[in-house]
């Protein structure tokens, strides 16, 4: 039998539900989060009663309590450690950011120049790595080589890979991961070119050296615009977290069973590869592509949409339902770009015009469907100049500082146990064993 959620009965007084089950009933305690979140503590039911809960997808399950990032998707609210992501999009950078996520606090100027020295410090490959490059096929998918390659800078740094890390030498990881993965990236880029790579410069900010190591070229350096430079941060800045998804609990769940923060950090680039995770702003180009070459307009798409023929990437969202705080930011983001840059781009023009539609057009003002962050992420990506297939690569960056920050927080957890969800079992019941001879 199913636990159904009809059977808990809320007494707010006593913070514990009561489930009532065949012959038995049990309370539970109810667990309240700083901003009001409810959950029900289910950690003794199976010791109690023999029942557990089924919930695929984890929808209703809080695997985690965590102090890192509050969504609130009903009002469109995304705090990181406290902070609005408005206020973060507008005044911090992507370093400082990651720092904030991962040690809870804004850094203090000291704390932000040691930060910067030791990006800078670990942004180049060791040449043993590079020559890793040469074993992948030229147009290997970046996001495997990504993975990989993280868990090779494992292979590196054995000294990082104790269970007891002290505070300098997780700052010394932390460092490695963020900065390592923006040239591994870029390299990668260059390989599938056939390019000579382009070496990171010691000068250059954290967003300026990763676009100079993916577009200068030997004879003619790449100058990024202030706005480009922008809204790279930017992106990256509204990518660097988002609670318990796929990847990062993917990330929590590797590191449970006590693995190092490299092999954590690359299961966490694998699980965010799948289109229903960071694949989307990949697929909202593809769409916009596959609109323009069919020769269909944006009106002739909405139709389809409004009769069920067609579903519109980079639209809607499962957590955000009213509007997402930041494809907010993005909007205007990539407007600021566009203008700017002068681009002239015949799937940006069908871009703006489905969102134009969407806002405006009762199917979608009803079902609230309005375009999500990766709608306006691929937009601006596309605008920069980065290729397609790296979209994903592009929002690994971002999420880096994140996934981090959850190892990290798991790390120090005093009640850290390693994930083992349970099951029930459906497949065939005993059965006997035939020989082959026997078998029809
Ligand atoms: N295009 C067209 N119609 C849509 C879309 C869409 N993208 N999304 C939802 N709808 C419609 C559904 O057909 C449904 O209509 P109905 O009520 O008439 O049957 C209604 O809106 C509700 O749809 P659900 O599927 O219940 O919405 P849900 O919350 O389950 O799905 C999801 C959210 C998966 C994100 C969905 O909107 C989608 O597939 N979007 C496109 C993919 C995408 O952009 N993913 C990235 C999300 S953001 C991120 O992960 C960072």
């Amino acid at each position: 039998m199913l636990l159904s959620t009809q059977n808990f009965q809320q007494d707010s007084q006593l913070k514990t539900a009561v489930l009532q089950l065949p012959g038995e009933e049990i309370k539970l305690p109810i667990v309240s989060g700083t901003e009001g979140e409810q959950a029900i503590d289910i950690t003794s039911l199976r010791d109690e009663t023999g029942y557990i809960t089924l919930d695929p997808g984890y929808s209703n399950t809080g695997a985690c309590e965590s102090k890192i990032t509050f969504i609130d998707g009903k009002n469109g609210v995304l705090r990181y450690r406290g902070y609005p992501i408005e206020e973060l999009a507008e005044h911090s950078t992507f370093v400082e950011t990651a720092w904030l996520l991962i040690y809870g606090e804004l850094p203090t100027e000291a704390q932000r120049a040691r930060f910067r020295e030791l990006l800078t410090e670990q942004e180049l490959l060791h040449e043993g790595m590079r020559h890793h490059f040469e074993g992948f096929p030229p147009h290997g998918h970046p996001m495997a080589m990504l993975s990989a390659m993280i868990n090779a800078c494992a292979c590196y740094h054995p000294e990082l890979l104790d269970t007891d890390l002290d505070p300098d030498r997780f700052l010394t990881a932390v460092a490695i991961l963020m900065s390592k993965v923006r040239t591994i990236a870029a390299f990668s880029y260059k390989m599938s070119l056939g390019h000579r790579v382009e070496y990171p410069d010691p000068a250059l900010s954290y967003c300026r050296n990763f676009l100079h190591m993916m577009f200068s070229k030997p004879h003619s350096r790449y100058e990024p615009t202030l706005q480009v430079v922008k809204a790279l941060s930017r992106f990256l800045i509204l990518h660097a977290d988002h609670e318990q998804n796929c990847s990062t609990s993917t990330v929590r769940m590797v590191g449970s069973s006590g693995a190092n923060v490299f092999a954590s950090v690359a299961s966490g680039v694998c699980a965010l590869w799948g289109p229903s995770h960071g694949g989307a702003n990949m697929a909202v180009i593809e769409m916009l592509e596959k609109i323009h070459k069919g020769g269909e307009n944006p009106k002739s798409i909405v139709e389809k949409v409004k009769a069920k023929k067609f579903r519109l990437m980079g639209f809607g969202h499962r957590v955000y339902k009213n509007f997402d705080p930041r494809a907010k930011i993005l909007e205007k983001t990539a407007a600021g770009l566009l203008s700017t840059l002068g681009v002239a781009d015949p799937l940006l023009d069908i871009a703006a015009e489905l969102a134009s539609i969407a806002l405006t057009d009762e199917y979608f003002l009803e079902r609230k469907l309005y375009p999500n962050v990766d709608f306006y992420s691929g937009i601006i990506l596309r605008a920069i100049g980065i290729p397609v297939n790296m979209f994903t690569v592009m929002f690994s960056i971002g999420r880096i500082p994140g996934w981090i920050a959850h190892w990290y927080e798991l790390y120090h957890d005093p009640d850290r146990r390693i994930s083992r969800p349970r099951q029930v079992y459906t497949g065939p019941t005993r059965r006997k064993y035939v020989p082959v001879e026997n078998r029809s």
